[in-house]
């Protein structure tokens, strides 16, 4: 039996423990034989002492073995996934999804919910009435090889393991481990099928990781796992000062979505998903390069292929489409410039926890979401605003909590009477 007491004191004088020893923590954990409390326990000594790069895999093997693994080689072509560390405001995946199936790519994703101040794609996606991100294995990959794309969440089914140990560690202030993220990402990467993936490694001050080699570490430790698992992967490593695009919270990042594949979304966020879409095509053989690969990524929005498949994907998990039926939330506030001048920054993690705050995001395990709440950043870094016009605006569920989270968001901008440099976007992009 095994004696988890013993495991955590190991851990916690940061010493490294055997495969097999995280193999059984994690599965007996997650056949509930293990509490909760043992493993935020574990979780913690491994936050401070950190995994090695045996542990850490014997971590990501432990998650893909607590459940079943799906099987996309009949496709007959290469599926391909992306998946972000964790940003504030970042939609890029839904956008995504459908641009790069118009392009012939199939794009099989397994997602997660919102950890800490960052949002979740399941739950923006949940925001859509009738969305399901309940499938079944067969029907996963019967929808990619029907129209093309599919993403999912966690099941009893798929990596169990980090359903569970993502909410834990939601709750108790362990998310930011190098090791933590990289074997939740991967075990679920690994778990869902796609030969090709590209991860987006966010960094600063709305990211779990703050600086560029916090952000290295990352990349290079799932660069690693994804090539022990014989998967193409690459790296990009791209900035998350400011929310991305303008919207932040469940339904209003649905619109912005639908704005997106419209070809009128913000320009950072075009921007990401064309460059995502561009490195998937060009890795998976679709395009001769990446300039070639964004420049038919274009194309597939440009047309209106890539919106009519968002709309037949969605449709196809049981979601209406139309912008129209998305929840809003009663009450709207305008936060007003106190004085002239550009924006010089906004700070991303304060805009993430104003945002949970107002609802649209988890303070407690089992807490409900509010769909319709959040944030909408109508200035962003660069931007020039006079005196008294509007920086953002809040939806909240009741005057007090608009009220509380104005002067929230009041507090993230930072203006000056000078045009900053611009920030670029992308800093790195590494490949396996
Ligand atoms: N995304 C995940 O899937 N897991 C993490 O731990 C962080 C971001």
């Amino acid at each position: 039996m095994i004696r988890v007491p013993e495991l955590i004191r190991r851990k916690r004088e940061g010493e490294e423990l055997g495969s097999e020893e995280i193999f059984e923590l994690i599965l007996a954990h997650a056949r509930d034989e293990i509490p909760d409390y043992q493993l935020a326990a574990f979780l913690m000594a491994v936050l401070f002492r950190g995994l090695s790069r045996a542990e850490t895999a014997a971590l990501t093997d432990a998650m893909v073995a607590s459940g079943a693994t799906v099987d996309l080689t009949g496709l007959g072509r290469p599926a391909v996934d992306k998946h972000s560390t964790g940003g504030v405001g970042d939609k890029t995946s839904i956008a995504l999804g459908p641009v790069v199936a118009a392009c012939g790519a199939p794009f099989a994703k397994m997602s997660g919910r919102g950890l800490g101040h960052t949002g979740g794609t399941l739950d923006k996606l949940e925001a859509i009435p009738g969305f399901t991100v309940t499938l079944a294995r067969s029907e996963f990959v019967s929808q990619v090889s029907d129209i093309g794309v599919a993403i999912v969440g966690q099941t009893p089914d798929l990596v169990p393991a980090d359903a569970r140990l993502y909410a834990l560690r939601d709750v108790t202030a362990t998310v930011e481990s190098t090791s933590l993220i990289a074997a939740s990402i991967m075990s679920k990467k690994i778990a869902a099928g796609a030969s090709t993936i590209l991860l987006d490694v966010k960094v600063g001050a709305g990211a779990f990781m703050r600086t560029v080699e916090n952000a290295r570490e990352l990349a290079e430790t799932m660069l690693d796992l994804g090539t022990r698992a014989g998967r193409s992967v690459a790296c990009a490593l791209t900035t998350m000062e400011q929310p991305l695009g303008r919207a932040v919270g469940n339904a209003l990042e649905i619109r912005e979505v639908i704005d997106t594949l419209s070809g009128e979304g913000p320009t950072d966020l075009i921007e990401l998903v064309l460059s995502c879409a561009a490195h998937l095509l060009a890795m998976s053989g679709l395009a001769a390069s990446v300039e070639e690969g964004r420049e038919r990524a274009l194309a597939a929005v440009s047309s209106g292929e890539a919106l009519r498949l968002y709309e037949t994907w969605i449709a196809r998990q049981g979601g209406d489409p139309s912008p129209d039926v998305l929840p809003e939330a009663p009450v709207r506030r305008l936060v007003a410039a106190p004085a002239g001048g550009y924006v010089a920054s906004l700070d991303a993690l304060a805009i993430g926890e104003a945002s949970v705050r107002l609802g649209a995001g988890r303070l407690a395990k089992d807490d409900p979401i509010d769909h319709a709440t959040g944030i909408v950043c109508l200035r962003k870094h660069g931007d020039p605003v006079e005196l008294g016009e509007p920086l953002a605006e809040v939806h909240a569920r009741d005057k007090s909590a608009a009220e509380e989270a104005q002067r929230a968001v009041a507090c993230a901008y930072r203006l000056q009477d000078d045009r900053p440099a611009p920030q670029p976007l992308t800093l790195q992009v590494l490949s396996g």
